[in-house]
């Protein structure tokens, strides 16, 4: 598949800065002072009406547009752009109550309630043309507003619809399933239907995944693909209506990409999308929030082929609320993740949301204005944020350059992990990916976190961590970059199962054994707390496998167990000078730090000086760069650079000092 992207101008002049406004939440004297501190702030762009179906559309087909008319020109009025959302997250009450068919069905056939947020079967065609009429009102009354200049689709879709078990959908899969297969014999074939005897004599005796028992695990990744297209569809219907009338405005729709594998497949619906949008959150307790900012940045990024700018439209200010403990950021904080996303690619900072809620289900997540007013610390920051953003234009639209180092991701591979039954079934897709980030992260070498289909050439490391599930084509491609010189990291789990989530035969990781030179015989998987120690001092837990080289040197051995002796990481030369690792053991953060430093000189980056806790990025055009320098260390840090510092407005002649927590940026010309 090809990433393509449509060509598009950025909808703010500046970086894009605001966030979610529900001004439906408030009374409209309220609404006068949020434009006012908004001003004050610097906000430039609002996301507007996310939640606001059920009231606009009091009844089906009347309309309430009064109060909305009045807040699309009050912003206007105040030079703030609108994010106008098309407000099928939430349906109606009235709606709901009149279709009980709508909500989605859990797997276990029990069906949501009313009163949460998506509450709707994807593959219901009642839902859909209630949702394009509400969304052909909306675009027609609003899209041509000068200062509307950008679709928001919906909200998180996925979030709270991801599946539906529902006999609609039911029927909708069977369709699915007899596009994608043809004949029933190829589908029983590609399942593996001879287990069990389930062999299927017509399409129409398939059934969702169903029930808490052990399903076929070809079955239940079709119906992950298949809910994923399924919310895709639905977002293309929107979007076609929107694109019929207003064609020139750009429309996304806000995805969720962290570490884990993600409700939809963003990768695959990446090149609908005019400019791809993404909600972060950083979790607590996570020991490296940092890097989870930085991972998520990495693989947006890394969505489009051309690296070209994307938006964060949404994270939040402080705590948010839909943790056991919601952690408040500390002073400083939020300036320095907003600015690491900018540096990780991200033209714009929006936040969940404009002002905190003092009603409903989330009212103590943070807003851009708490409770306690604008006299507050997070107010001071949002505020500091907007001139610092203001002070980073000239960034709009710069790149952060290619990476040398590529990981791949892939959303099929982490569903293939999390379904079904597993020789151990505490393998974390995401935590895996991310422990190989972090090795690299700490370095402060720049990664990229790509589909498996787009083009390796240009990094000099590929990694391809615990990808359980991998094409042919996919295998082919890491060969050919062997050859050409490249080094390939393989972790355990990896290249296990086919595009068919059936078993490579002939030894495992099926699909890199031969690249690799190693086969394994069997997988030993360790109990909880099992720890298992390398000869060269490395530890690890959760996995080891018994391992034979075929062609390979071994790196490490198992020392102790009942692999002593056993080779655990071996290296496979190549001619040209590629390499391939086989890490066959779950080994250590600090094993895989060790393991990186022995195998790949450090990215020599923007700036000579490396130093703990300073993250370094950088974003370019053909003639400018921009140095980020992100303090997240206690102490100040001083390095040595020359340039012009855009948040302070000073020009630095040969050393810079980023105080501790804080941020800085270096403009400057690249030699000609
Ligand atoms: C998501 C949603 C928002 C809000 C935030 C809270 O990202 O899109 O509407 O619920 O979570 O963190």
């Amino acid at each position: 598949m090809t990433l393509s992207h449509t060509d598009q101008p950025w909808p703010t002049t500046g970086i894009s800065f605001g966030g979610d406004y529900n001004p439906e939440q408030w009374d409209p004297s309220v609404w006068r002072e949020d434009v006012a501190l908004m001003r004050q702030a610097g906000v430039n762009m609002v996301s507007l009406g996310i939640f606001s179906w059920g009231l606009l559309e009091t009844a089906e087909g009347v309309y309430d547009w009064a109060w909305f008319d009045e807040i699309v020109e009050l912003l206007g009025e105040n030079g703030i752009a609108i994010d106008l959302a098309t407000p099928t997250a939430a349906p109606p009450s009235w709606l709901l109550a009149e279709h009980p068919e709508f909500p989605p069905v859990d797997h276990d056939m029990t069906q949501h309630w009313p009163g949460a947020r998506l509450g709707w079967c994807p593959s219901n065609p009642d839902f859909r043309t209630h949702a394009l009429r509400i969304v052909r009102a909306v675009a027609e009354r609003y899209g041509s507003r000068e200062h509307v200049v950008m679709w928001h689709v919906s909200n998180e879709l996925g979030g709270g619809n991801g599946h539906c078990y529902c006999d609609v959908s039911a029927a909708a899969f069977r369709t699915w399933l007899e596009k994608k297969y043809g004949t029933v014999e190829k589908l029983n074939e590609a399942w593996g239907t001879a287990f069990w005897g389930h062999y299927y004599r017509s399409f129409k005796h398939i059934l969702p995944p169903r029930g808490n028992d052990s399903k076929n695990p070809s079955l239940m990744l079709d119906f992950d693909r298949f809910s994923s297209d399924e919310l895709l569809d639905h977002y293309l219907a929107e979007r076609a209506l929107l694109k019929e009338i207003t064609p020139d405005l750009p429309v996304t729709t806000n995805f969720m990409v962290g570490a884990e594998p993600d409700a939809v497949d963003y990768a695959r619906w990446a090149p609908h999308m005019d400019i791809l949008a993404n909600d972060h959150y950083t979790r607590s307790p996570d020991p490296v929030p940092q890097q989870d900012v930085a991972f998520s940045g990495d693989r947006m990024r890394s969505l489009t082929t051309d690296r070209r700018p994307w938006l964060l439209m949404e994270h939040s200010t402080s705590a948010v609320n839909w943790q056991p403990r919601n952690r408040a950021k500390n002073p400083g904080e939020l300036i320095r993740d907003a600015i690491s996303h900018v540096a990780h690619g991200s033209d714009g900072v929006m936040y969940f949301q404009w002002r905190a809620s003092r009603a409903g289900a989330e009212q103590f997540h943070s807003g851009m204005v708490p409770h306690a007013g604008p006299d507050t610390k997070i107010f001071r920051e949002v505020t500091a944020l907007g001139g610092h953003l203001q002070r980073l234009a000239p960034v709009l639209g710069s790149r952060v350059p290619a990476a040398k180092v590529g990981i791949l991701f892939d959303n099929e591979a982490g569903w293939a992990i999390r379904r079904g039954v597993k020789p151990n079934n505490f393998l974390p897709y995401g935590a895996a990916v991310r422990a190989w980030h972090a090795a690299f992260w700490r370095r402060g070498d720049g990664v990229d976190v790509l589909p498996p289909w787009n083009d390796y050439a240009g990094y000099d490391t590929l990694v391809v961590p615990q990808l359980f599930l991998v094409a042919d084509d996919t295998a082919k491609r890491a060969e050919e970059f062997v050859a050409m010189g490249g080094t390939l990291i393989v972790t355990p789990f990896s290249g296990i199962v086919d595009e068919n989530d059936q078993v490579r035969l002939g030894g495992y990781p099926g699909a890199f054994r031969d690249v690799l030179g190693v086969w394994t015989e069997e997988f030993y998987p360790l109990q909880e707390g099992e720890t298992f120690r390398l000869d060269n001092g490395w530890n690890g837990r959760e996995w080891t496998e018994h391992v034979h080289v075929a062609g390979a040197d071994v790196i490490a051995r198992y020392e102790g167990g009942p692999l002593d002796g056993e080779p655990a990481v071996t290296v496979r030369a190549h001619l040209g000078g590629g390499r391939a690792v086989y890490v066959s053991a779950g080994i250590d953060g600090d094993a895989i730090e060790n393991l990186v430093a022995g195998l790949i000189e450090p990215d020599r980056g923007p700036v000579s000086d490396k130093i703990p806790g300073l993250e370094v990025g950088i974003r370019e055009t053909d003639s400018d760069e921009f140095v980020f320098l992100i303090n997240h260390g206690a102490d100040d840090a001083e390095l040595g650079i020359r340039g012009a510092e855009l948040l302070t407005g000073r020009t630095v002649e040969d050393s810079l000092v980023v105080p501790a927590g804080d941020v800085r940026v270096v403009h400057r010309r690249k030699a000609a």
